[in-house]
Parts: C-alpha cells; structure tokens; sequence
C-alpha cells in the first residue's frame, strides 16, 4: 500500500485530514506524533481500526525517529499538521514552540533530503512535502485589505513567529536543495476534534456548563473562519495539483468579530440545547447563555484582524469552501454536544479551561 506520512495526526486538522484522506484518496497514512496535550488517541478511534492508518508516537524533533519511519514505510508524501498551535500558550512558554515548529519542521526538511537521495528517480519525480501554516505569519490587518500569498511576512506573538520562521526553512529548502515543497498558509479554522482551548470549542463547553464566556478586549478583533474539512480539501488539492515552491493562502472569506462568534453560539446553543434545560444555569440563576459573556483583559499583542485572498488556490485549483459558516457552526455545536466523552477525555490532563496567556 502507498502511504502518506502525516506529522500531527492526533491533533485537531490532522485527525479530520485522516478522515478526509480515508474517504478520498488511496494510500494509507503512517502519522507520526508525540502525542501533547493536543493530540490524542480519542480523535483517531475510528482511523486506527480501518487498517490503513500507523500512529507512531514520535517526536518531529527526533531525527532517528523521523528517519526509521521514512525507512519502514516509503511514504509517497509528507505532511506536517505538527506543531505547537496555540497562541495564548506561546505567550506564556515559547520554549515548545521553537523545538517543534522550527526545529521539528528542520529536522522533517533535513530527513526528507536524506530520504529523497536514496530514491528511484521516479520515486523523486512524484514525491512531495505539504507543509501546513497559518495566515498569522503575515501580521494584522487594518480595516481594509487581505492577505494574499506575496503579502510581506510580519509576525506578532511567539507562535506567529515560529511558524514563519518554519516555512522560511521549507521555501530555503526548496530553493537550495530542490526539495518538492509546498506551503499552505490557513486562516481560523473550526469543527470537530478542536481541543477546548480554541475561542469556539472553549465557549461551547463553559456555557454548557455555566461558566463565564471570557472575552478578550472590547471583542472586536476579527478571524476568517473556515471549517475544517474545506481546510483538509484545500490541503489534497494542494498536495495534488499545486505547484511545488509554491504557497496558497486559504480561507473561508467568513470575517466575523469575536464578539458576533460568540453571540452566534449563544443562540445556537439556545436553539440546540435551551438555557432553560440547563441545569449549571440554572443553578446560578441565570436564564439565558448570553449572560454569562465577560469581557477580560487582553491578549498581548493581539492581531486585530485576519482575511484571506484565496484567488490563487480557488482559480488554480478549483478549490471553493462547500459549507456555509452558519450551518458549520451549528455542525460543530452539534458535535460537541453528542461528544461530551471526547471532551472529557482530552481535558483530563492539567488544563481545565482556565484563562491563558495574559502575559506578565
Ligand atoms: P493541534 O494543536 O490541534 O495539533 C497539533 C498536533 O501536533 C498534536 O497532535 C500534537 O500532539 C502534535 N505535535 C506537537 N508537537 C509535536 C512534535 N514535536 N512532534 C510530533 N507531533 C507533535 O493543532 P491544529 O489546530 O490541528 O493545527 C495543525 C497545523 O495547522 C499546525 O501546524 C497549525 O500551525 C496549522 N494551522 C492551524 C489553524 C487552526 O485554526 N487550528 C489554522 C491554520 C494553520
Ligand atoms: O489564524 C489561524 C490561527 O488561528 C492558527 O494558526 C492557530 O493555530 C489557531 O489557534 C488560531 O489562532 P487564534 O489566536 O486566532 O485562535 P484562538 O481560538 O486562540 O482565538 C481566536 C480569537 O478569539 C482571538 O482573537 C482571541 C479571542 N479569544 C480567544 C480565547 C481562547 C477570546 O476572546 N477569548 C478566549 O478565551
């Protein structure tokens, strides 16, 4: 069996990008992961029995180990989902940040070099590196304008800056040694298998449970929320008909403020599951999921706003969200709603919800 080898898979977008590959494409996927916080067993539970998926529980950084899995398995492919992700944390310890998302992505470069030396010709011709990165490389916007792919980087917290510096390393590895890159720089993406820490998995679970919803500064900075599985298909496409050294923004051209996402789960909540029903609420004499908005400090260097031209990838790959943000939304309160036991299981770590970086 042809297989892909995918980094981060027992994280949020890896584990739908298992199922996404699972249901249209061919090869099986050998995921290497080190299993953080962020990734877990729970997210791979239908994958791992298909039999056509190996977790190998590694880190990127660890250069035997991404070694031995290229020589165990061949793969066709790399993607790299791995990564330290989440922004608050970054401000709190960027220590993990630079291990994994620059020396882990170097590493992975450095051992797919390595690997490519020792293949066929043909083996060469067809191979390909998807790395996977984020709109926040490019700094904020005003309020006007969007981030196209020749957008100059200007990276603001600790993780924006790993990341950037991590596909300045895949673009130098593709001009130096010929590597078969490609960069795909994403905007806020949401839906199943999103660890609580993330603005929208993080409200749905403190009002269902009736808790403040904390919302950082006046609640009007703005993302471009894309649901995750139209990520995963703009990652095939990419990895299948794009053009190596070459980078696509994607994104969902759904600006919202923080403020209206929140809002917007209120009433989905309210609609799915009623204030009234709900026994944490109630308990605190409170009728309704909207009174438990907070507004709290901000966020250190907080990018005010995020919007993607994703001309490139919709004109040359014919890629186009197919899911509309008002019924992804609903989608994913679903989900979380039917998959307490998920939630349960991945916060039964040291993170309980609480508030992140603040800064000092
Ligand atoms: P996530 O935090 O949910 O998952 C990251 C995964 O990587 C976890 O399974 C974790 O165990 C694994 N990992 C971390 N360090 C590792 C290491 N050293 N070696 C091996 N595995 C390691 O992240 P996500 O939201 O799924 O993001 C995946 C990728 O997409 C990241 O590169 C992120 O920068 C990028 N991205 C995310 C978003 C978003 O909105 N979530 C948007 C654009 C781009
Ligand atoms: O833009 C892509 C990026 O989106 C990815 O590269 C990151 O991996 C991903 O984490 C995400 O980064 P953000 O910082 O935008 O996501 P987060 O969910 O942390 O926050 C979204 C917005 O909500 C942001 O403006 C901060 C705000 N927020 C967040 C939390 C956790 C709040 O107001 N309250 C909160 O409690």
């Amino acid at each position: 069996m042809k297989r892909i080898l995918v980094t981060g898979g027992a994280g949020f977008i890896g584990a739908n990008f298992v199922r996404y590959q699972l249901e249209h494409g061919d090869e099986g996927l050998v995921i290497i992961d080190k299993l953080t916080y962020a990734g877990n067993r729970a997210s791979l539970a239908g994958p791992l029995q298909s039999g056509r998926v190996i977790l190998i529980e590694a880190d990127i950084a660890d250069r035997t180990a991404v070694d031995k899995a290229f020589h165990d398995y061949s793969p066709v492919a790399v993607i790299n989902f791995a990564a330290e992700s989440h922004v608050d944390r970054s401000i709190d310890d960027p220590t993990p940040f630079i291990d994994t998302n620059i020396v882990g992505t170097y590493t992975l470069l450095e051992a797919t070099r390595g690997y490519l030396r020792q293949l066929s010709t043909e083996g060469r011709r067809d191979f390909r590196l998807l790395h996977v990165s984020t709109d926040e490389v490019y700094g904020t916007l005003g309020e006007s304008g969007l981030f196209s792919e020749t957008t100059p980087y200007a990276p603001n917290s600790p993780y924006a800056a790993s990341k950037a510096a991590a596909d300045h390393l895949v673009r130098a590895w593709h001009e130096t040694y010929q590597l078969p890159t490609l960069i795909t720089n994403c905007s806020n993406n949401y839906g199943p298998y999103q660890f609580p820490e993330k603005l929208i998995p993080l409200m749905i679970l403190n009002a269902l449970e009736g808790r403040p919803l904390p919302i950082y500064g006046d609640g009007g900075n703005i993302r471009d929320w894309l649901f995750v599985e139209d990520h995963c298909a703009g990652i095939w496409r990419v990895l299948h008909h794009g053009r190596t050294g070459e980078k696509y923004n994607i994104g969902g051209g759904n600006e919202r403020t923080n403020l209206q996402i929140v809002d917007q789960l209120c009433a989905g909540l309210e609609a799915l599951q009623p204030a009234a029903s709900n026994e944490a609420l109630r308990r605190r004499g409170l009728t309704s999921y909207t009174q438990l908005k907070t507004f709290v400090a901000d966020r250190p260097g907080h990018d005010r706003r995020y919007a993607i031209d994703a001309a490139k990838i919709r004109a040359e790959l014919g890629w186009a969200p197919a899911l509309d943000f008002e019924s992804g939304l609903l989608r994913t309160i679903r989900w979380y709603l039917e998959n307490r036991a998920w939630s349960d299981t991945v916060l039964a770590g040291k993170y309980r919800l609480e508030r992140l970086g603040e800064g000092s």
